[in-house]
């Protein structure tokens, strides 16, 4: 991990028309990290990172990314700069091969030119999504469609990785399996943002933490600098 801060989120706040989802949220990724934000269900994850996807616009705020402010830029030039989000849920082209669906992800004319490698090196990351190519996403199961979330966002060549809740609704084996791959993904030097409402998952895969309550950031904190009780703690916010 490096000293340099590749993002910065200050004095955040979203709203849906009149409801207010986030609270003068402000925090900083490290180029190289894998930094958790950890939250109930509600807490404003997902809010946070479709801000800084760029597919929702803050009311107050700002967000840079390599220095440069990107809040009022259009999604598709926030992922041209090199932030790609694996959105909660999946959501990919059901009815589209697996293969479709990677090709999908590199539509951007920089990400068309190196396409072949980006797949060459995800196909040795998530072997099954080769052995699966042409079968329609629908028919993998659902750890097969999260490394396929994972594998079409990253086949736009970012340089920093959203990942929303992509453990959710996974059995344990499966979600460790995936998670490895991501370590590995970051070693190569990916810096990685994920949120998740798994507290013992996301302390452990991170290097830096910051816990989520009603839309505010209640606790931060490097994983080792707290337990796992006051991370508890804030995230029920008792
Ligand atoms: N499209 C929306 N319209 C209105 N309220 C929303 C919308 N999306 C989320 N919210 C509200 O914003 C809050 C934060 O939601 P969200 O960011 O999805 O939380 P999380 O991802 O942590 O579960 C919740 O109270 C939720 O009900
Ligand atoms: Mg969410």
């Amino acid at each position: 991990m490096s000293d340099e801060i590749i993002l910065q989120v200050k004095d955040l706040d979203v709203h849906y028309k009149d409801f207010q989802a986030l609270w003068n949220v402000s925090l900083s990724v490290r180029s190289g990290g894998i930094i958790s934000v950890i939250g109930a269900n509600g807490s404003g994850k997902s809010t946070l990172l479709n801000t800084i996807a760029g597919l929702l616009r803050p009311s107050r705020g700002s967000v840079e990314f390599s220095g440069r402010p990107i809040d009022r830029h259009p999604a598709y030039e926030i992922l041209g700069m090199g932030i790609s989000l694996v959105p909660e849920g999946r959501r990919m082209f059901a009815r589209l091969t697996v293969y479709e669906n990677l090709l999908m992800g590199s539509y951007l004319p920089k990400s068309r030119s190196t396409r072949e490698e980006t797949l060459a090196r995800l196909h040795e990351l998530f072997p099954v999504l080769k052995a699966r190519g042409n079968q329609m996403a629908n028919t993998l199961s659902g750890g097969e469609q999260q490394m396929l979330a994972i594998g079409r966002a990253l086949m736009s060549g970012p340089r920093l990785l959203l990942c929303d809740e992509i453990s959710l609704g996974l059995a344990p084996l499966i979600i460790k399996d995936i998670y490895k791959r991501l370590e590995l993904i970051n070693r190569e030097g990916m810096t990685i943002m994920l949120v998740e409402q798994d507290i013992r998952r996301s302390l452990k895969a991170s290097n830096y933490t910051y816990v989520m309550l009603e839309g505010k950031v209640v606790l931060k904190g490097a994983p080792t600098s707290f337990t796992e009780e006051v991370v508890r703690k804030a995230y029920f916010g008792v």
